[in-house]
């Protein structure tokens, strides 16, 4: 049983549904917010979950394995530290770090400590993803011609009223970093790493320092080519993907914040027949979706039975390409990965004028 902190209880309650999905797994001990109030509405009341404001005494607390951080951005990297300077495994939400020096120091923290820290992408945790993975393994799917992306997400004056979002100093970034790094994620983790993207980003839905609206041109380390269209000014909350291989090709519905859970198409392309990526789709190992799926595989990960997990390489690898896409805005060009650590922007990309 590995036992838990969350700590911050604004997206850290849709983590207690996940852990409570996992009872033989994980037992949540701790609520930590500075705003009690929240943590407590967060757990309903739960007699056996402690609330504290006081991460620090958490930290300190030797019966608690696991730290879940569910802070502003601005905190996963000085916190995630600090937790396993204390000894702790740790959970921490997205975007994992600021920078990829943070996510090298945190690496270097990490084997330091002998702890794991997992970088959370949820999206990818789900029957159609798992399926569309089964059918590359089985070598159905064959060589990757294109994908395209859309995050196209309804974001107002409202949601920007938490003071740490649409600020660079407090979210770090915009929509690329913020919203369309899930469907980024699940196109690395389905097509492999990012060799060459062109950004092109405006701020035009929001009052806000960053972006909130992208188009994306990207080249697979595979050869396969990529668009992805980002805008927090939809009409209603979508997200759709598309892969198209030789052998098939893969489409999301638009179920904007679990696409992997969502009914996909899979259509055969010949000679590959339907039949044959049907049986597949049928056979396709599948356990548990979204924050649920996400934890079982950290708990797997955590007993020595991993490979299903967001690893730290994959938080890395989020944040290299976000590198590079705001590197691109800012020198107006393509930019190729990877970005040395010689880069000025391995430090972070953050404008000193926004
Ligand atoms: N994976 C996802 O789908 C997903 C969805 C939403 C948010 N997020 C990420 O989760 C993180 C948190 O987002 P949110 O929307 O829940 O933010 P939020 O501002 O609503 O909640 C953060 C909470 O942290 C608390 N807090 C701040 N400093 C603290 C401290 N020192 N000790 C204890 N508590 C402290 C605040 O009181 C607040 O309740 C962000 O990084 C965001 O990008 C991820």
């Amino acid at each position: 049983m590995i036992r838990v902190a969350i700590i911050g209880a604004g997206i850290g309650a849709e983590y207690l549904t996940g852990y409570r999905a996992l009872p033989e797994r994980f037992q949540v001990a701790v609520m930590c917010d500075l705003d009690a109030a929240r943590a407590e509405t967060a757990t309903g009341g739960d007699p056996d979950i402690a609330i504290s404001g006081d991460l620090e005494a958490v930290l300190a607390d030797a019966s608690i394995d696991l730290v879940d951080i569910c802070l502003p951005p601005h905190l996963h990297f000085p916190v995630a530290v600090q937790a396993l300077e204390a000894g702790k495994h740790v959970i921490c939400e997205k975007p994992i770090v600021r920078s990829l020096d943070e996510a090298d120091r945190l690496q270097a923290a990490a084997e330091a400590s002998g702890k794991s820290v997992f970088p959370v992408f949820q999206y990818r945790y789900g029957r159609a993803i798992a399926q569309l993975k089964a059918l590359q393994a089985a070598g159905l799917a064959g060589k990757p011609y294109v994908a395209s992306l859309e995050t196209h997400w309804n974001r107002d004056a409202d949601y920007y009223a938490v003071p740490w979002r649409g600020t660079w100093a407090g979210e770090s970034g915009g929509a690329l970093l913020g919203h369309a790094i899930h469907a980024h994620d699940i196109l690395c983790h389905v097509l492999g790493p990012v060799a060459e993207v062109t950004a092109l980003t405006d701020t035009r839905v929001n009052d806000i320092e960053t972006e909130d609206c992208a188009a994306l041109a990207l080249r697979m380390e595979n050869g396969a080519l990529a668009t992805s269209s980002v805008t927090l000014g939809a009409g209603e909350d979508t997200t759709r993907l598309r892969f198209c291989f030789a052998g098939l090709t893969a489409e999301s519905g638009s179920a904007p914040y679990a696409p992997a859970q969502d009914a996909w198409r899979f259509i055969a392309r010949a000679p590959v027949t339907q039949a044959e990526v049907d049986a597949v789709l049928e056979e396709a190992p599948h356990r548990h979706a979204g924050f649920a799926g996400y934890l079982d595989a950290v708990a797997d990960a955590l007993e020595g039975r991993g490979g299903n997990e967001v690893t730290l390489a994959d938080g890395r690898r989020s944040i290299e390409l976000v590198t590079a896409i705001y590197q691109s805005v800012q020198d107006r060009g393509p930019k190729l990965l990877p970005v040395s650590s010689e880069s000025a922007f391995y430090r972070g990309w953050i404008p000193d004028q926004p």
